[in-house]
């Protein structure tokens, strides 16, 4: 006989938003998807905006129709929908975020409604504060749901080894990743009680997977 339960596993996004060789960007995202790991069992893609390789916003349509021409856009309207919840990797560029994190944000439109968003950003200075403080109106003109930010300065993490993340770094961002996907579940269930007319967009993100055993 097999039994069938239904687990529904949380899929979660980081996206390294600073695109230039031999970026920090990569070593903090990496830390951030080893962290997630390390809390749960949840399904990570790590996307390497350097990677995804997007042009210059080249659609016809505003994003906000979701209609798009390209496939370099519908596959990355693809990856963003399978997700259910994301970790936007920053970098501060002049007081602000990376102008390739902008495109890949401003490429799609009813893919981020709706999805929660934490905030990992990292500087010298101002330790990425105007770089999060300059995405959130980005984040709210999208519809997506701030779940918080973590600041990193660079200056106390530098060593000669590199990077060296603190063991408070650890803590807190266990405590965001906490807050994400307490929000996601959250957010999650409101949706099965809402009658179908009234759910957003979000349908395809959540993954459930059917697990059997044998008897
Ligand atoms: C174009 C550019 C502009 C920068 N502007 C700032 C800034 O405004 N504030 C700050 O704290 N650090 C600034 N920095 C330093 C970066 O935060 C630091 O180099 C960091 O490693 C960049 O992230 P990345 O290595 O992932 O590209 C700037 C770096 C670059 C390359």
């Amino acid at each position: 006989m097999l039994d069938v339960e239904v687990i529904t596993m949380t899929r979660i996004g980081i996206i390294i938003g600073s695109t230039r060789p031999e970026r920090v960007g990569g070593t903090v995202g990496r830390w951030v998807a080893d962290t997630v790991r390390r809390l749960g069992t949840d399904a990570i893609d790590l996307i390497d905006l350097a990677a995804v390789g997007l042009p210059f916003l080249d659609e016809p349509s505003e994003a906000s129709t979701g209609v798009y021409v390209h496939e370099h856009t519908r596959a990355w309207a693809r990856r963003i929908d399978a997700l259910d919840a994301v970790v936007i990797v920053t970098a501060e560029y002049n007081g602000s975020f990376p102008a390739p994190l902008k495109n890949a944000l401003d490429f799609l439109g009813p893919e981020w409604a709706d999805l929660p968003a934490a905030i990992v950003a990292y500087g010298n200075t101002s330790s990425g504060s105007r770089a999060a403080t300059a995405l959130l109106p980005v984040l709210s003109g999208l519809a997506m749901v701030h779940a918080g930010s973590l600041l990193l300065g660079l200056r106390e993490r530098r060593t000669d080894a590199g990077l060296t993340l603190m063991q408070r770094d650890e803590e807190m961002l266990g405590s965001l990743i906490d807050r994400l996907r307490r929000l996601t579940h959250a957010r999650e269930s409101r949706r099965t009680e809402l009658p179908a007319d009234r759910v957003l967009s979000a349908a395809g993100r959540r993954t459930d997977i059917a697990v059997g055993a044998v008897k």
